[in-house]
């Protein structure tokens, strides 16, 4: 686990699960009857993979609270967390949990400025694994925390069709295969800075490049969005987007 400010922990493991679901989904699936802490004794020796214990997972994620958003500071949703071997996603899932404990209709009204603040908890989170189905159900993971928080705060009312569809273009750009020890210098990391009017800006790096620097985005790359992209357009226009021009993209 690397969090925004460079720091680095790798926790021994001892197991972990949650519930799996689309994000328009109403029911969930468990991926097993107890909270395993492996898939199988291949993927021990394989992949060293023995996941995260829920209670490791708390007391790691408590020793830096102030990473997340709190009473005295509830629009700290931005911070960056980066898991270079998320598994299926045991840090990634508590991390969303925390930040958005504070997006709330109550604080953000229904809308767009709440839609948008949910999108920046996800942007703010990163996951690589080295396994494709760790990766989708990491994002499985991730969208079942998005639609628990929305049925809990949200009651019966929906959310827009585009709000769904940014979240799965993030999901996409943010929760990634790749072998984080070979392909650093592989590795796309996409940086959503939120803007106004429920805008991102979003800079592409590499992990390699990312890596080298304090800030997880600190590296400047040519690769950035000329303008401000609403939320609702970010699944459309996957690439940079150019200047506008009168009004018209350059
Ligand atoms: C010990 S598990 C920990 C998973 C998760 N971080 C947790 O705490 O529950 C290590 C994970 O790293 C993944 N992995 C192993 N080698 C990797 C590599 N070179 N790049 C990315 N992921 C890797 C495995 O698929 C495995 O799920």
């Amino acid at each position: 686990m690397a969090f925004g400010d460079g720091d680095s922990i790798d926790p021994l493991a001892v197991d972990g699960r949650a519930e799996k679901s689309g994000l328009n989904q109403a029911s969930s699936a468990k991926w097993g009857p107890t909270n395993a802490q492996i898939k199988s004794r291949e993927r021990v020796r394989d992949l060293a993979e023995v996941y995260t214990h829920k209670r490791e997972v708390d007391a790691m994620l408590d020793l830096v609270a102030p990473m997340f958003p709190s009473e005295g500071d509830p629009a700290n949703t931005d911070r960056t967390f980066l898991e270079p071997a998320c598994g299926s996603g045991n840090f990634l899932e508590e991390i969303l949990r925390r930040k958005l404990a504070f997006v709330s209709v109550a604080r953000y009204g229904r809308g767009d400025r709440y839609e948008h603040r949910i999108l920046r908890c996800v942007a703010s989170i990163y996951g690589i694994d080295i396994s494709q189905d760790n990766v989708d159900e990491s994002r499985d993971r991730m969208r079942a925390v998005v639609n628990s928080h929305l049925d809990n705060d949200l009651n019966t009312k929906v959310v827009s069709d585009a709000f769904a569809s940014a979240v799965e273009a993030i999901l996409g750009t943010n929760i990634i295969l790749g072998d984080t020890v070979a392909d650093a210098d592989r590795i796309n990391l996409v940086e959503y800075r939120a803007s106004h009017g429920c805008t991102f800006i979003r800079t592409w790096t590499t992990l390699d490049a990312a890596s080298r620097e304090m800030d997880l985005f600190a590296a400047m790359t040519p690769k950035c969005d000329a303008r401000p992209v609403h939320f609702k357009e970010l699944a459309s226009h996957p690439e940079p987007v150019p200047a506008l021009l009168n009004g018209v993209e350059a």
